[in-house]
């Protein structure tokens, strides 16, 4: 059995977004540059953007960060991502999610620049993604893939089952494995599939996405599947001195030992996302320089 370690695939690409960060800066004499923008003070939200930065400086990256409170106005953000649109040294944007109840998403989502959509969570981005078009690729998925070709696991002709379909993840998922190319046959599943056992028993690789700590068991896993978790849930453990511990939504320790390869958490696809968003904004900066 195979552990596929997010860390070591996320490592190589790091690695290789800072070496052509820097013939990129070489050649053209622009610095890539990341606009982050919080509400809010959510304790996970501002790990990640704190992540975010952090990652921006190890590729070279230039990145601006904005912290507003939670009970800024709709049009307050509105205008500050019609700003950095409008801002030519600025190359990503980035608005963390979710965001306070009074804000609504798709409208805040759909107000970015699509060329500078680096999480790809814009209509065009989404709808690019689904003709099969160049596009950003929403990062979890996209790490996923970058997963499965580290470890060459071939996904033509396979039979893959996907557990959740949020636009986040499920969604774009589904969609670029049943591109050309890919070739997967792809059945999405969700919270009112009937006997979701039956279709993930069916699965040459199987990827969770679900939100339910170790809601995948050994009994609905085919021997010698390709599991890839993409949960990340936390779980009370007294024997901890934060109090919890990250499962996925896979229970890893039943699973493990009938799966071919299996991704564990932490440690598995959670690591890829920052990596695939430092990925799409030098992407992203590459496009800009061609276009001026
Ligand atoms: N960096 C990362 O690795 C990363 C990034 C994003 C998310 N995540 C993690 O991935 C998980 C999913 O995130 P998300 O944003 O996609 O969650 P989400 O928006 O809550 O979507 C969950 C999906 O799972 C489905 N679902 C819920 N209960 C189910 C059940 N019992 N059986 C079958 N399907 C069920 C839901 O169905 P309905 O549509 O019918 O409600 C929904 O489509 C979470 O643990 C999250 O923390 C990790």
């Amino acid at each position: 059995m195979l552990i596929m370690s997010g860390k070591e695939v996320a490592q190589e690409v790091r690695s290789e977004v800072r070496l052509s960060c820097e013939r990129f800066k070489a050649d053209t004499g622009h610095t890539p540059c990341l606009a982050v923008i919080l509400v809010g003070d959510d304790p996970a939200s501002m790990t990640y953007v704190f992540s975010k930065g952090r990652s921006c400086d190890e590729m070279g990256f230039d990145h601006r960060d904005y912290r507003l409170p939670a009970d800024t106005a709709q049009q307050t953000l509105l205008t500050l991502i019609g700003t950095l649109n409008e801002d030519r040294a600025v190359d990503g944007i980035l608005v963390q999610l979710p965001l306070p109840p009074h804000i609504d998403e798709r409208i805040i989502i759909s107000s970015i620049d699509p060329e500078k959509d680096v999480d790809g969570l814009h209509p065009v981005s989404m709808g690019r993604l689904m003709l099969g078009e160049p596009s950003f690729i929403p990062c979890t998925p996209g790490g996923v893939l970058r997963m499965l070709d580290h470890y060459s696991l071939e996904t033509v002709g396979k039979s893959v089952v996907v557990v959740g379909r949020s636009n986040i993840v499920g969604k774009p998922m589904a969609a670029l494995l049943m591109q050309k190319g890919r070739d997967a046959t792809v059945t999405v599943c969700h919270s009112r599939s009937m006997n979701l056992k039956a279709h993930t028993l069916r699965a040459d690789i199987l990827i969770a996405a679900i939100g339910k700590p170790l809601a995948i068991t050994a009994d609905m896993v085919a021997p010698n599947a390709v599991v890839i978790d993409v949960g990340i849930n936390r779980i009370a453990d007294a024997s901890r001195k934060s109090g919890y511990r990250l499962v996925g939504d896979v229970d890893y320790d039943s699973v493990s030992p009938l799966s071919s390869a299996i991704t564990p958490v932490p440690g598995g696809v959670g690591v890829m996302t920052i990596a695939m968003l430092m990925e799409n904004t030098l992407l992203a900066a590459k496009r800009h320089i061609t276009r001026r």
